[in-house]
């Protein structure tokens, strides 16, 4: 690769008679941050750190190089050694992602960080504390993790802040019973009431549907581990589309106040982000392949990528039939099928045949990807972001969590909801490189700030803490809850904290 550098360059120099200097990494300029650098402060299912080579001259590698770092991990643990996992994402730009999980705890952990045998920055990065993994039971009070978890940028959410305007003051045992009549209709709405009390989780739910609970009972039972969670409850809606409707009745009776994946202009829904990025972030080096880190690697260059438009989903709106009709006038710009025809599917003869799922990662060999609502937003819209292509965001009046803060053209190119401009769109990217480039970086860069699994923490403690300290009414478990069993494997007090509780 060093070689294939310096040659490169030597041609460029003689055709151009331009300077061009090899880059050689400077182990003390090159830049290591993150989370993952403080385990026994921050506690997440995956740690996660990044590095960045910075050359002689000060100068951040950019183009696309792979440089080997050698990242390992010293200390005692109940097992003798550390017992760790660990794996780098190459985003093939001089940066990569170290991401590692430690069994039980470790004592005097020392991160190494190492390139052509030198350390890089500080390395050795040494703990003062014992590192607990996050399957511990070792909540820490709520403010100091907020301060450790840096999650100051969300205590002035502008989403928080919006969704929680009209429940300035919450009196559910005035409100229950009628929440209830308004929203208990199990073949159309699966919803669960959850009490938290004592760092320990209640629910009931209604309705026919109600398996998504699941990742409520592990978000909840997650974060219950690393922080003491407020006095609280809530009800959230498990199905597709927000809830609390506004207009009609809700005028003179106020709106009720439900938690719901996705938001809506129409609704008062207060936004959680969604079960699918909270799961990628609470199964990180987990069961889950894909999620806002391993979507960084960099497989396809931009060069070598595709000047068209992909899409690939279920049939679960109009849209996304209309787009695969452009698809086929316009081959040369979009490639668009769908992968299931279930809510057309007496129109499958003409939008089919239904295509194989392929990986979400090849979905980048595209320059340009289309973000086209289903039911409701389409939950891949933070993957998509973090990719490495363009994202073209339809127009739409849903939305989750992080949407309000996103600008067009600067972190995606917009598009109408009827698709009418897509071609226009596309085209204006052709002709305009430099700065989609510029977008994509943008985007990548807004992942950094917003959307990573410590964000997706943050997020749910700054707005929980928030909805706990608007609840007038006593929190109580009630009758026929259904305890959430807590799942950990240690812990790091002496006694278990069952017996504490
Ligand atoms: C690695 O270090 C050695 C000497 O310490 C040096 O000669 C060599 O050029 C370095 N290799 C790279 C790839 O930086
Ligand atoms: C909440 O509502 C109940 C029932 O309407 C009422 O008895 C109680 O006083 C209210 N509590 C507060 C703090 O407003
Ligand atoms: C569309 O994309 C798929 C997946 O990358 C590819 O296999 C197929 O050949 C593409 N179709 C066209 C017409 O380029
Ligand atoms: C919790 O554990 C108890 C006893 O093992 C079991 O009966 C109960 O169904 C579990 N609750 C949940 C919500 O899984």
């Amino acid at each position: 690769m060093f070689i294939l550098t310096a040659i490169i360059c030597s041609v460029i120099f003689i055709l151009r008679f331009s300077a061009c200097e090899e880059q050689i990494v400077d182990v003390r300029k090159t830049l290591v941050w993150g989370p993952g650098l403080k385990p026994d402060d921050i506690v997440l299912p995956a740690r996660y750190f990044f590095i960045h080579a910075v050359d002689t001259n000060g100068k951040k590698f950019e183009s696309r190089t792979y440089l080997k770092f050698q990242v390992h991990i010293n200390g005692n643990s109940p097992h003798g050694k550390c017992r760790y996992n660990l794996n780098q994402i190459d985003r093939a730009d001089g940066s990569t992602i170290v991401r590692y999980t430690i069994a039980d705890w470790c004592d005097n952990l020392e991160i190494n960080v190492l390139y052509n045998n030198s350390h890089v920055a500080q390395s050795p990065y040494l703990m003062r504390n014992k590192v607990y993994s996050e399957r511990c039971y070792c909540p820490q009070e709520l403010n100091l993790w907020l301060l450790n978890n840096d999650c100051a940028a969300f205590t002035e959410d502008k989403q928080i802040s919006w969704d929680l305007h009209s429940f300035k003051r919450v009196n559910f045992s005035a409100i229950r019973a009628n929440l209830l009549k308004r929203y208990n209709a199990p073949e159309s709405i699966s919803l669960c009431h959850y009490v938290v009390k004592n760092q320990q989780i209640w629910r009931t739910c209604y309705g026919k549907y109600t398996g998504f609970k699941m990742f409520m009972d592990a978000t909840l039972s997650a974060l219950a581990r690393v922080v003491l969670l407020p006095d609280m409850e809530f009800y959230l809606n498990l199905g597709d589309w927000p809830l609390s409707k506004k207009g009609g009745q809700q005028r003179t009776s106020g709106p009720y106040p439900i938690f719901s994946w996705c938001g809506s202009d129409d609704t008062y829904d207060i936004t959680l982000p969604t079960y699918d990025i909270t799961e990628s972030t609470i199964e990180n080096m987990g069961r889950v392949m894909l999620d806002m880190l391993s979507v960084q690697k960099d497989e396809y260059s931009w060069e070598d990528k595709e000047e068209k438009a992909f899409f690939r989903g279920r049939d679960s709106r109009r849209e996304r039939l209309d787009l695969i009709d452009l698809a086929r006038k316009y081959p040369d710009a979009i490639n668009a099928s769908i992968t299931n025809f279930f809510f057309f599917r007496n129109e499958e003869h003409k939008y089919g045949p239904k295509v194989p799922h392929i990986s979400f990662m090849d979905f980048f060999k595209y320059k340009y990807q289309l973000n086209i609502d289903g039911a409701v937003a389409a939950y891949r819209l933070p993957y998509l972001l973090a990719g490495g292509s363009l994202v073209f965001k339809q127009d739409s009046h849903y939305y989750e969590h992080f949407y309000s803060k996103l600008v067009p053209y600067k972190h995606f190119v917009p598009i109408k909801r009827d698709l009418s401009d897509v071609i226009e769109k596309i085209e204006w990217a052709r002709a305009n490189d430099l700065r989609v480039k510029e977008i994509v970086a943008n985007a990548r860069a807004f992942v950094e700030e917003n959307l990573l699994p410590q964000h997706i923490y943050c997020y749910h403690i700054v707005l929980f803490k928030e909805w706990s300290s608007r609840l007038v009414s006593p929190i109580e478990v009630l009758q026929g809850m259904e305890k959430v069993n807590s799942t950990y494997t240690c812990s790091c007090k002496e006694k278990m904290p069952r017996d504490e509780l």
